[in-house]
């Protein structure tokens, strides 16, 4: 299977004709090859999408939102085919996959909902016989660059509210995971959606990334992926004055409080640590413990570890899937040199799992260190894999302390029973997401998703505040008094 661009409602392979394998992580089978895009199939997609967007943002937005019912309706119907595709190409176990899909398909609705409101604000004007309002503008062509770890969701949280808003996109996915791309723009494809309105270009970073940030008719670049490579987008997308919305790395802490529930804690953080493999932004990577607690959840986690089974994520029973590829099986097996050499103990896992089957996929063993202090490498970097770093505290306050001690602030849990305790915590800690009793996992679509410091750059996936990344604001004044009226200057001074 050869995946080439979607362009203008076409399936095009123009320019350069190279293409790369894309591998089942699960077992290193290979599933298909994908198109390594250029600069010119960049510029022919951005063409395409400057016409289409120009009629599109004159279709009334309930309109275009009927295109974003028929797509949700659609992955409805290919629920399951294209979890098991994500499943495949991205290794996450079955159940997570559709709940991936499930993911998009609640954000197709939502941001169908959107285009009945699009709500601006209709306020009064200080002078008489005058009207103001504030529109949202559609801002014309954008580009998309997604991650491999949520093919789909986090495609949907970007591309749906540039459309429906009436705006056209250019998405580049992840080289990982195209196929999740190709079956999504297969889907645009049979809604019916008018062509160059979205455009897939495959392709690497360095090639069709920079080739989206540097025309000058992508007006707004949203980037999901490392802080290290978000951080040269913004720097590019600086230099030539792009709006640049920014999601990156975390390094998620849930606090357990000694108060807390120790079995429900324990679940939540199995469930967000080794979720996914523990490739999420928002994975569990430190678990901050209360002094008193700590030995008993110490036991507790490793009791449950164990229970874990490893493989392929097809598998119904399996729990934890392969990590991406062999690079990020090495990355990950670093860290666990690294926290042995500072002084951490790895209480179970740490290494690369090799036994029969597993030994062609790219599989990690849940891992776990305690004895962690705050500024080991291991408790401040992101490992985008299955490994958690126990953090003893003697406070909450010291908790909170520790969760932002570090440079990103995506998500954060906080496990209690004592109200004043969670009150103070979900004030103080400076994280996008705050949990209570449940893990640092598991955003909604119609709340803001995004966070702090180095995870993000201000801007909001998700939500209403998504539609704040694909829109102007546009302040209308009308004056129907038929004389000069100046603001500011033309007032009625009231008590003299
Ligand atoms: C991500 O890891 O980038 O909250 C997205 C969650 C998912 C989305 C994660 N709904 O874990």
């Amino acid at each position: 299977m050869k995946l080439t661009n979607f362009i203008d409602g076409k399936w095009q392979d123009v320019g350069r004709t190279e293409y790369t394998p894309v591998f089942n992580p699960a077992n290193g089978e290979q599933l298909a090859e994908v198109k390594l895009s250029t600069m010119e199939d960049v510029n022919i997609a951005v063409e395409a999408a400057v016409k289409a967007q120009k009629k599109w943002a004159l279709v009334p937005a309930p309109k275009r939102a009927d295109y974003l019912y028929e797509i949700g309706r659609i992955m409805k119907e290919k629920k399951e085919h294209l979890a098991q595709v994500l499943t495949k190409e991205m290794g996450k176990v079955i159940e997570e996959g559709r709940g991936e899909v499930q993911e998009g398909i609640d954000m197709a609705l939502y941001m169908a909902g959107e285009g009945r409101r699009l709500f601006g604000e209709t306020t009064p004007s200080e002078l008489a016989d005058k009207f103001a309002m504030s529109v949202r503008a559609p801002i014309g062509v954008v580009g998309l660059i997604t991650p491999w770890n949520f093919p789909v969701a986090i495609a949907t949280w970007k591309s749906f509210p540039a459309i429906v808003a009436g705006n056209a996109f250019i998405w580049k996915p992840a080289t990982e995971t195209p196929m999740m791309a190709y079956e999504m723009a297969k889907i645009f494809e049979e809604a019916g959606l008018p062509p160059g309105v979205a455009n897939v270009v495959f392709g690497s970073g360095s090639q069709v990334g920079t080739a989206m940030i540097e025309h000058p008719e992508v007006k707004v670049i949203s980037f999901t992926g490392s802080t290290e490579t978000g951080s040269k987008v913004a720097e590019l997308g600086g230099r030539h004055l792009k709006k640049v919305s920014l999601e990156m790395g975390g390094k998620n802490a849930v606090i357990v409080m000694e108060d807390a529930d120790l079995s429900l804690a324990v679940e939540g953080i199995l469930w967000s640590a080794f979720g996914t493999a523990g490739q999420r932004c928002t994975a569990c990577s430190r678990v901050i413990v209360h002094k008193d607690v700590r030995e008993d959840l110490e036991k507790m986690l490793l009791e449950q570890m164990e229970k874990l089974t490893i493989g392929d994520g097809l598998d119904e029973t399996v729990k934890i899937g392969p990590v991406i590829n062999k690079n990020a099986l090495e990355k990950i097996h670093s860290y666990t040199k690294i926290g042995q050499e500072e002084g951490a103990t790895l209480l179970t896992g740490g290494t690369i799992l090799n036994e029969a089957e597993l030994a062609k996929g790219n599989y990690y063993a849940p891992t776990l260190f305690t004895n962690v202090t705050p500024n080991m490498r291991i408790a401040q970097e992101e490992i985008f894999g299955p490994v958690v770093s126990l953090i003893e505290v003697n406070s909450l306050e010291e908790a909170i302390k520790v969760n932002n001690g570090v440079k990103f602030g995506l998500s954060s849990s906080i496990y209690s029973r004592d109200i004043n305790k969670v009150f103070h915590a979900q004030r103080d800690l400076d994280t996008g997401i705050v949990y209570v009793n449940a893990g640092t996992t598991g955003a909604e679509i119609h709340l803001p998703f995004g966070g702090t410091k180095g995870t993000g750059n201000g801007h909001r996936d998700s939500g209403v505040a998504a539609l704040d990344v694909y829109t102007e604001w546009k302040s209308i004044y009308i004056d129907y008094s038929g004389k000069l009226q100046r603001a500011q200057i033309d007032t009625q001074v009231i008590g003299g």
